[in-house]
């Protein structure tokens, strides 16, 4: 066994056997119930010790160690020098630096780590390998994309015979893709490092207007270039994720929001989404058509927080590659999961690639955490065996069931086992049911189909089955599931998909195929099991706490399903049933 970590924003553990299968996986915010928590993952150390004996598996970090960052920044200040881009950097931030070069990081180690020897792998080369190594692909593209980490925002590399073979490298000022996302972000009046997703829904709202584009790119090449006041990179990248009171943040994200008004004034912000968008899509394409020699019927692996983009992966694929693998982690939390795989495959001379057969690495409860949880909240605790039909049933009746279940995904999606499921059939639901969970969205739910409609649901499915099992990317829908699920069909007449594989979630698969008894109909909606800004739920009390906080009609945990006290009249449309 092999053990990741990572202790920057969305701070994880992970370990891994001696083949590269992830077994466990856990970001701190699970635990610690603050979304994207940085630094030391405590919390999520902790719990691996406590699932599994940990004792002698070697212990490596995804990112360079602290002290190295200082000359990589410098080499970064030399090369915005040399290409007319110099930046100030803020007093704070050199006195940050110089502290961790001199070896004065704040805080130690979780006492599990205590004692134990370490390696370093670069965020980089760990977002490639957490890509690559779980594709299954043996001779793979593999191109990381995100805001910054360790400098670059961008690596190429070509895995081959289980190696990872640098191709290219592109430091974050030259290629700010992921940021000037951020700034849009912000600049829609949305937190930058956690509503990206929003702009990408809304970009489906607006038509991409050229002038506009002009005008953006112009924008994003001052605030780049500018060499006189806030360097707003260093006030967006929060080192431990928490911005709340950081003047230097609130100050940027005042000046972003300032220039909605003051500079982008006569568009609409679907308009300035989708310009944000199409410069991004634009700008990923350029790189790759640039740096892949071979991209015809090629297999590709993305990871990097940029590829959380599902709207981007579509459109990475359609430049032509053949198969198409995006890291379910894409974000920095799949960091600890890169870090080991490198590390192994570095020991060994190489690692077969082997693909991911699933994200649920969490946490699971047995019967007597469920019925704790429950009865500590006087709630009634009712079984059934199996609870699966019970479970169809009530989505067939047009209730809104939250499903905990099983080990917790890992990753910012939820699969199945943290999840909030409803019928497809009323479009209503994604105002209703996000009011109720106090969300603005602008993307509808993500569609659960189980794997014998995929083909006949989504298409340009072929090369993209394996990405579309995590919710990945986005299809076109054929005609019949637009008719036949119209909440899960964006306006651009997309969805990003969960195809539900019986081998992989048993449980999850046989609600969908009682629901399809019912109904014919073989797709649910899916939304993560959350209340308003917090992280999915984890434990029981999590889950009990955000079914009634959500106002949500049923609670199946594990085997025991719960009626709200509350429970209200149906509020959407009854699903509709095939013949
Ligand atoms: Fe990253």
């Amino acid at each position: 066994m092999w053990i990741g970590y990572h202790r920057s924003h969305e701070a994880s553990v992970v370990a891994i056997d001696d083949a590269g299968r992830p077994l466990h996986a856990i970001a701190e915010e699970r635990l610690s119930r603050v979304k994207m928590q940085g630094g030391w993952p405590r919390l999520a150390a902790a719990w691996l010790e406590e699932r599994v004996a940990t004792n002698g598996a070697p212990l490596v970090h995804g990112g360079l160690p602290l002290a190295k960052r200082l000359p990589r920044e410098l080499e970064l200040a030399f090369w915005n020098a040399t290409h007319g881009r110099l930046q100030d950097v803020h007093p704070k931030r050199f006195r940050k630096l110089a502290d961790v070069a001199f070896g004065r990081a704040r805080g130690a180690a979780p006492a599990v780590f205590a004692g134990r020897a370490r390696t370093h792998v670069d965020h980089h080369t760990c977002h490639a390998a957490s890509a690559y190594y779980a594709s299954g692909f043996d001779e793979a593209e593999v191109v990381t994309v995100d805001g910054v980490g360790d400098a670059y925002s961008s690596r190429f590399f070509r895995g081959r015979a289980g190696r990872l073979e640098p191709r290219a490298a592109f430091f974050h000022t030259a290629f700010p893709l992921g940021h000037n996302y951020e700034f849009v972000t912000a600049l829609l009046g949305f937190h930058p490092h956690r509503h990206a997703g929003k702009v990408t829904g809304l970009a489906g709202h607006g038509r991409v207007e050229p002038r506009l584009v002009a005008k953006l790119d112009a924008w994003t090449d001052e605030i780049w270039s500018r060499q006189r006041g806030r360097p707003y990179f260093f006030m967006l990248h929060s080192q431990h994720g928490s911005t709340a009171g950081d003047p230097h943040f609130a100050a940027a994200v005042r000046e972003l929001r300032e220039a909605r008004q003051t500079r982008f004034g006569d568009w609409s912000d679907a308009e300035i989404a989708a310009a944000i968008q199409h410069v991004l899509e634009r700008e990923v394409a350029r790189l790759i058509a640039a740096n892949v020699p071979r991209i015809e019927g090629q297999p590709i692996a993305l990871a990097g927080g940029v590829f959380a983009n599902v709207k981007l992966n579509k459109l990475v694929k359609e430049m032509g590659f053949g198969k198409i693998f995006v890291q379910p982690a894409m974000g920095d939390c799949g960091l600890a999961l890169g870090a080991p795989l490198q590390a192994l495959a570095e020991k060994n001379g190489g690692l077969r690639p082997t693909p991911l057969e699933h994200v649920y690495l969490g946490p699971d409860y047995d019967d007597a955490a469920l019925e704790r949880a429950l009865r500590a909240a006087g709630l009634p605790v009712r079984r059934f065996d199996p609870v699966e039909p019970e479970i169809a049933r009530l989505l067939a009746d047009g209730r809104v069931v939250a499903r905990f279940n099983g080990r917790m995904e890992f990753g910012p999606r939820a699969l199945g086992n943290r999840s909030i499921l409803y019928h497809c059939s009323d479009p209503g639901v994604n105002d209703w049911l996000n009011k109720r969970l106090q969300r603005t969205e602008f993307m509808p739910f993500a569609p659960a189909t189980l794997e014998d409609e995929a083909e006949s649901s989504f298409l340009g499915l072929a090369g993209a089955e394996h990405a579309a099992e995590f919710m990945t990317i986005i299809f076109d829908c054929s005609e019949e599931f637009r008719n036949t699920c119209p909440a899960a069909v964006h306006v651009d007449g997309t969805a990003r998909p969960q195809i539900v594989r019986k081998a992989t979630n048993p449980s999850f698969h046989r609600v969908l195929e009682e629901y399809r008894t019912l109904t014919g109909v073989g797709t649910l909606v899916n939304t993560s099991f959350n209340m308003h800004e917090e992280p999915i739920v984890c434990s029981p009390e999590d889950a009990v706490r955000a079914f009634l906080l959500g106002h949500l009609d049923y609670l199946a945990i594990g085997s025991y399903v719960v009626e709200n006290p509350r429970l209200e009249p149906v509020v959407g449309t009854p699903p509709r049933r095939l013949s």
